[in-house]
């Protein structure tokens, strides 16, 4: 088993998983078929699909947490977009008309770049969620999957979102609390944060299941991988930041002290 040490609840938090994002991008800069680092999500009619060695259920994620808007046409904003697959997953399967995938990692940028170097509706910027380098009321959708506990200020991340849509404009927005007694505490604080920058129609839904669920079904291909790609010292943090089955993330979720949500939002009209 491995031991992290008491600090361990703040690794996936704040700064230091900022460093460890850009330490991940950097070692996999040639992987260019791995292209999204979320931790999937299942539902049961996916249980059948499970020899299924491809990210499909981390694209699964995405489509969980965009269900409850129409992207046809959509000028999208893909917050924390790490290695794009989201963001084309979004384009392709969802209709969207462009998607801007903007990333705090200066080597997950540069990735982007070069791997959909031809796919035009895709463009992709280097900056803080916290200073979002676009203008105002550009987007009809910001998306932001999975990357929100990295940042050491989410009020400026959620003031950013709201200026950067337009009026009527959606943030759809996931992610798992910090270990807790109670996470159900952070999540009702985020929807207060949430009304106070503005937004309006606030919808949060529990995924913790279903990412439970894809962490197992998708057990084999992560191990694999991980066993292909790191070598043999860093393979202990890697199986822990993919969330194996067996990793005390993993066990924080089963056994309710984490969970993980998507948050919907309107900006108003
Ligand atoms: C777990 S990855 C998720 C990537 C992508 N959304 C996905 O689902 O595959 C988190 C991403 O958030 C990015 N990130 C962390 N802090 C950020 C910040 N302050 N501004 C923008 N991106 C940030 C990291 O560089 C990383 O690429």
């Amino acid at each position: 088993m491995t031991r992290i040490g008491p600090s361990r609840v703040r690794w996936f938090h704040g700064g230091r998983a900022r460093i460890l994002y850009n330490l991940i991008s950097w070692h996999l800069r040639n992987a260019t078929d791995l292209r999204f680092m979320n931790y999937g999500y299942a539902e049961e009619a996916d249980a059948g699909n499970d020899g299924d060695q491809t990210e499909r259920l981390c694209a699964r994620l995405y489509d969980a947490v965009v269900a409850s808007a129409n992207l046809a046409g959509a000028r999208i904003l893909d917050v924390g977009s790490g290695r794009g697959g989201g963001a084309l997953h979004l384009l392709r399967h969802h209709g969207a008309e462009e998607v801007t995938g903007v990333d705090y990692s200066a080597r997950a940028i540069e990735f982007c770049r070069r791997v959909y170097e031809n796919e035009n509706r895709l463009s992709w910027l280097q900056g803080d969620a916290a200073a979002i380098p676009v203008p105002d009321g550009q987007f009809d959708i910001v998306t932001n999957v999975e990357s929100a506990h990295c940042y050491p200020d989410r009020r400026a991340f959620l003031r950013e979102a709201f200026r950067v849509l337009r009026p009527g404009g959606w943030l759809l927005h996931a992610d798992f609390t910090p270990q807790a007694d109670a996470p159900s505490g952070h999540v009702s604080a985020l929807a207060s944060q949430v009304t106070r920058s503005g937004f309006q129609d606030i919808r949060v839904t529990e995924l913790t299941q279903g990412v439970l669920l894809g962490l197992s079904l998708d057990a084999k291909r992560r191990g694999d991988e991980i066993t292909r790609r790191f070598p043999a010292p860093v393979r202990p943090v890697a199986r822990l930041w993919a969330g194996l089955p067996g990793s005390w993330i993993h066990r924080d979720f089963a056994s309710g002290r984490r969970l993980y949500y998507r948050l919907s939002a309107r900006k108003p009209e």
